[in-house]
């Protein structure tokens, strides 16, 4: 089946590395390789996740395709204009709302920054229409934001990011200050949003459970770079990468779910972003890695359908499905 929508974000040849502090002098420039050549493509109305360890380069990446850090190389179009991320069009939510709104604004004042200039009586219409979609209770509205809950708070961060009806929307680890059942409303509350205004998602998370509840596509990252981009439902038990699988095995099962993965554990720390290793940047990890892997690095190889990897070996770490009785065992 082909996919008409058009795309509100096209990124080719993503770089964005950081200049190490020099301690002589003449000494040759080092660099922080943070996002080492990515392409994203995200269609309209569709999310893609984005997940990986810390330190990976999910924030940067994610600032730099909202025009919030300037790329060192590579193209942004959002919705094929390379000037959209400047009119409102695109938008972000962090991690924490309350340092993300001004305590001596209201909450209606907060909503209302994004909104073009109105008369109070359609200013405080739009802004209540707004509190109804992200299912805040109008009479917030004349509060302040230390007088409502994280989760309030984050909602009047959602309802500000799709004030201007933005087409592109950047989620940062939106989500992860929020308890478990709250972070579950959110993501039904992000996905209806998404149903009525069309727009975009780039959704970034370290927890893979939460970026597979939202996402249609998603881009797995390792030390500055995707290795392994697939459709959010064969992350089930369709993953290829070595490193995709050993995340996918460690997501904590919920109670029911037949899915229980033997985890395989990962030993080790990625290696230094500044001096990069020659062959594939997972292979100091990866338990199926051969003498190749230190040799030569793996280019990222894409399908017709948009699926992508990079591994000389695909496929060769399987999950293994263990029944959950099992798993409770000591
Ligand atoms: N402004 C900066 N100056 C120097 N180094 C930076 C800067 N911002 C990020 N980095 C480095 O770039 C790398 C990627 O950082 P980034 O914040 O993008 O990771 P992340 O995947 O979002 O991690 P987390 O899951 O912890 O949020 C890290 O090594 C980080 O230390
Ligand atoms: S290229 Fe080799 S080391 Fe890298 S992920 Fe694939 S098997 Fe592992
Ligand atoms: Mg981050």
């Amino acid at each position: 089946m082909t996919n008409s929508r058009a795309y509100a974000l096209e990124a080719t040849g993503i770089e964005r590395r950081f200049a190490l502090p020099q301690d002589k002098l003449f000494a040759p420039k080092r660099f922080l390789h943070a996002v080492d050549g990515i392409d994203v493509r995200v269609r309209e109305g569709e999310t893609l996740g984005v997940v990986g360890e810390s330190g990976c380069g999910k924030s940067t990446l994610g600032r730099v395709l909202i025009g919030l850090d300037k790329a060192d190389a590579g193209t942004i179009a959002w919705g094929g204009s390379p000037a959209a991320a400047h009119t409102g069009a695109v938008q972000a939510v962090f991690q924490d709302p309350s340092s993300a709104l001004n305590p001596r604004r209201s909450v209606g004042d907060s909503i209302a920054e994004a909104l073009p200039k109105l008369s109070q009586r359609a200013r405080n219409d739009r802004v209540a229409e707004l509190m109804g979609l992200v299912d805040l209770d109008e009479q917030l509205m004349h509060r302040y934001p230390h007088e409502l809950s994280g989760g309030q708070q984050q909602r009047v961060c959602i309802a500000r990011a799709i004030a201007s009806d933005p087409t592109l929307i950047l989620l940062d680890e939106a989500v992860s200050s929020l308890d478990a059942s709250l972070q579950m409303q959110v993501i039904e509350l992000l996905r209806e949003l998404q149903e009525r205004t069309g727009a975009a998602f780039i959704f970034i998370s370290h927890d893979l459970r939460a970026v597979r509840g939202v996402s249609d596509w998603i881009a797995v990252m390792y030390l500055g770079q995707i290795v392994e981009l697939a459709p959010a439902d064969e992350f089930d038990d369709q993953l290829r990468h070595p490193y995709s699988v050993a995340l996918r095995s460690a997501e904590p099962s919920i109670p029911g779910d037949p899915f229980v993965a033997e985890r395989i554990i990962l030993e080790g720390d990625p290696p230094s972003a500044v001096d990069l290793p020659v062959g594939c940047r997972f292979a100091s990890r990866c338990p199926v890695a051969q003498k190749r892997c230190f040799e030569e690095a793996p280019p990222l190889e894409s399908d017709d359908a948009g699926r992508a990897i990079r591994c000389h070996f695909p496929g060769s770490l399987q999950l293994t499905r263990r029944h959950e009785k099992e798993s409770q065992q000591p």
